[in-house]
This record gives structure tokens, C-alpha cells and sequence, in this order.
């Protein structure tokens, strides 16, 4: 059997192949809300036998939201419409998250000021806002805001959240001692910047029980930034408190990243692979991966534990369909019939 199809599990979720869509922001969304996109956009990959379904960036209040139509999970009222995708995505076998975000400083949404650590600006090319620092009460007010979302994502029927404490979002801001200049408990040393991601992590573990996904930036790729030895060190912590998986990205944090890799295919395999050397949770990597032999090598490498197919499953909807075709396993009985 190919390791792809192996089933294996993330915390008690056991997932019936090892792919994972990640998020990927639609920007579709009015009041936070899903609607029809939502459903068949989420429903089409289900069909199509992605394992686990990780949907876009969700935001817990509404001066999180990247732009004005992200989707979110700050008010009860969002809970049902995002119920229609746990349940379409149930319907078709596929395991199904969250990724519950803040924006912080990248906030682009037209109506609300954005926050951040420290009061520094993304870029100054006119399409982002000065941020207000956060104050010490109101960071522990973000914990709140996103165990809240989380307890309402469980209401929502996903199986899983992922904390996106990636990309230089609001989590990744306080990590990175180039947007945290914080002279506060959240601020300073590497055991301040991590406090706020760890709080939460423990927070949602406790109260409300969901599997939890962390993904992070491994490399800022800006001299004096969160280095692969700060996500090493991070990765062992998430794990003591209670994160049951790592999804490992990178970037993000800086309009000029002067580190940069070449975006080839594989470009953050070794981040994932280095990370995994340390810790036991299983850890999912992503980044051009876009062909099942490649994603098969990868965990036949042990590299990683999940693969994250993106862009190339906005694509293919059907791309485990044809990874299943390829390493001769089961497909939907409906489908059986069909081309692959
Ligand atoms: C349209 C689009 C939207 C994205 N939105 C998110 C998001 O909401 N949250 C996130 O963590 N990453 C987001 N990403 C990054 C992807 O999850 C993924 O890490 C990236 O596309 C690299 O994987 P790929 O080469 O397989 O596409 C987005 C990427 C794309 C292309």
C-alpha cells in the first residue's frame, strides 16, 4: 500500500490518507459568513478525497480580518453558515478545520484600525495602516478572543482548528523580534514573544478539547529575524503544551525579505524536515508540492508526516483521485467509472 493512502492519525483524528488542503483565503465571505462558494469550493475537494480539509484564514474579531470579506467565527450568528461546509464535507468523508486567524498589522479591512505588538507599519506603499499597540490587558483579551472562535468552531462541527500563527499575521508578529518591540510580559526574551501562541494553545486544549493544529513560518528570511533554531525551539514547546500537529510554512512577516529561497518545488520541505527531528507530534509540510509521487517520496523520506497540496488543488479538485489511480487504491464507487 502507498504511504498516502496509509490511514494515520492528528491527536484522536484518524485521516484516511495523508493529504491535506491548506488554507487558502477566497475572500468571499459577507459578515464573516460562508455561503454558497464556500460550500461546493470546500464540498468539490471533499468529493475529491482530501483526507483533511483546512478552511481559510477565519477571523476572531472583525478588526482581524485580512480584507472586509474574510471569513468569521467572532459572532454566534456565523456559527450555521459554517456548518454547511462541516456538513458537506462529512457527507463526502473528508475531515474538516479551521484555520482561526488574527491579521494584526496586515489588517487591510476598510472599517477598523489594526493592531499589532508594536506600533510599526507592514509597508508604507498606502495600502496598509499604521497599527495601535496592543495593551498588555487587551493581548489577553486575543487569548480569549480566540478560545471563544474555537468553542465556536466546535458548535460549527469542524474536527479540527489550526492556529495561524504564521505568514506575520498577529501571532507571527509577537514570535518575530522584528514586530515585537514590547517591553511588557508579551515582549523582550524568546520565552515573552512565544508566551501569547503557548497561552492559547493550552487554553483551547483545556476548554475546549479540539485537535489543534499550529502552523508557523519556520524563517522570516530577514537577518535578525525568527530563525529554523527559534521554530526548533518553539516546535518542542507547542508540543509540551498540547498542539497535536505542526504545519510548516515560512515568510511573510517582511514587505522586503532579503533571505528569500528560490520558490522551487520542495522550497520548505527542509524546514519540516529539520522540525521533525525534534519533536514526536506529526508534522505536515507545504510548498509546491503539486504531482503524488512527489508528496509519496516525501513520506517515504520521512520528511513529513502530511503533505499540504495548495495551489494545485484549486486546480484539481480531483487530485487524490488521480494520486489514487497512480498507486492503485480505491476510489469513490460513484466515480469509478471516470477517466482517471
Ligand atoms: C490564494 C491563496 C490563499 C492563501 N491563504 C492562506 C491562508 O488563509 N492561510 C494560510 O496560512 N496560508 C494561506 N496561503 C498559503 C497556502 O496555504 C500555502 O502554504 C501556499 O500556497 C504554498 O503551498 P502550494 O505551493 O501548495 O500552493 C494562501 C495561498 C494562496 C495561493
Amino acid at each position: 500500500m502507498s504511504k498516502i493512502f496509509t490511514r494515520s492519525k492528528i491527536g484522536d483524528l484518524e485521516l484516511k490518507n495523508k493529504i491535506i488542503m491548506p488554507p487558502m483565503c477566497m475572500y468571499s465571505a459577507a459578515d464573516g459568513k460562508a455561503g454558497k462558494f464556500h460550500e461546493i469550493h470546500y464540498g468539490a475537494r471533499a468529493i475529491g478525497d482530501v483526507g483533511l480539509i483546512i478552511v481559510e484564514a477565519t477571523a476572531v474579531e472583525p478588526r482581524g480580518r485580512i480584507t472586509d470579506r474574510d471569513l468569521g467565527l467572532w459572532s454566534d450568528e456565523q456559527i450555521a453558515s459554517h456548518q454547511t461546509i462541516t456538513d458537506v464535507c462529512h457527507n463526502f468523508g473528508s475531515l474538516i478545520a479551521v484555520q482561526l486567524g488574527h491579521a494584526g498589522r496586515k489588517s487591510q479591512a476598510s472599517a477598523t484600525t489594526p493592531v499589532a505588538p508594536s506600533s510599526l507599519i507592514f509597508a508604507d506603499d498606502g495600502s496598509y495602516k499604521t497599527p495601535v499597540e496592543l495593551t498588555t490587558k487587551e493581548v489577553k483579551k486575543i487569548k480569549e478572543l480566540f478560545t471563544d472562535a474555537a468553542k465556536r468552531a466546535k458548535a460549527a462541527g469542524y474536527d479540527a482548528v489550526e492556529l495561524h500563527a504564521a505568514h506575520g499575521y498577529l501571532l507571527y508578529e509577537f514570535l518575530s523580534p522584528i514586530t515585537n518591540k514590547r517591553e511588557d510580559e508579551y515582549g523582550g526574551s524568546f520565552e515573552n514573544r512565544t508566551a501569547l501562541v503557548l497561552e492559547i494553545v493550552r487554553e483551547i486544549k483545556k476548554e475546549v478539547g479540539l485537535t489543534l493544529i499550529v502552523r508557523i513560518s519556520a524563517d522570516e528570511w530577514v537577518d535578525g529575524g525568527w530563525s529554523l533554531q527559534d521554530s526548533v525551539r518553539l516546535a518542542r514547546e507547542l508540543e509540551s503544551a498540547g498542539a497535536d500537529a505542526i504545519d510548516v510554512s515560512a515568510g511573510g512577516n517582511s514587505a522586503v525579505q532579503p533571505n528569500i529561497p528560490k520558490i522551487t518545488p520542495f522550497y520548505q520541505v527542509e524546514y519540516a524536515k529539520a522540525i521533525k527531528q525534534n519533536v514526536s507530534i506529526p508534522i505536515i509540510t507545504v510548498g509546491l508540492i503539486t504531482k503524488p509521487s512527489e508528496a509519496e517520496a516525501l513520506l517515504l523520506g520521512g520528511v513529513c508526516d502530511f503533505v499540504e497540496v495548495g495551489r494545485e488543488l484549486i486546480a484539481n479538485p480531483n487530485f487524490c483521485l488521480y494520486a489514487a489511480k497512480e498507486f492503485k487504491e480505491a476510489i469513490i464507487p460513484q466515480y469509478e467509472r471516470g477517466a482517471f
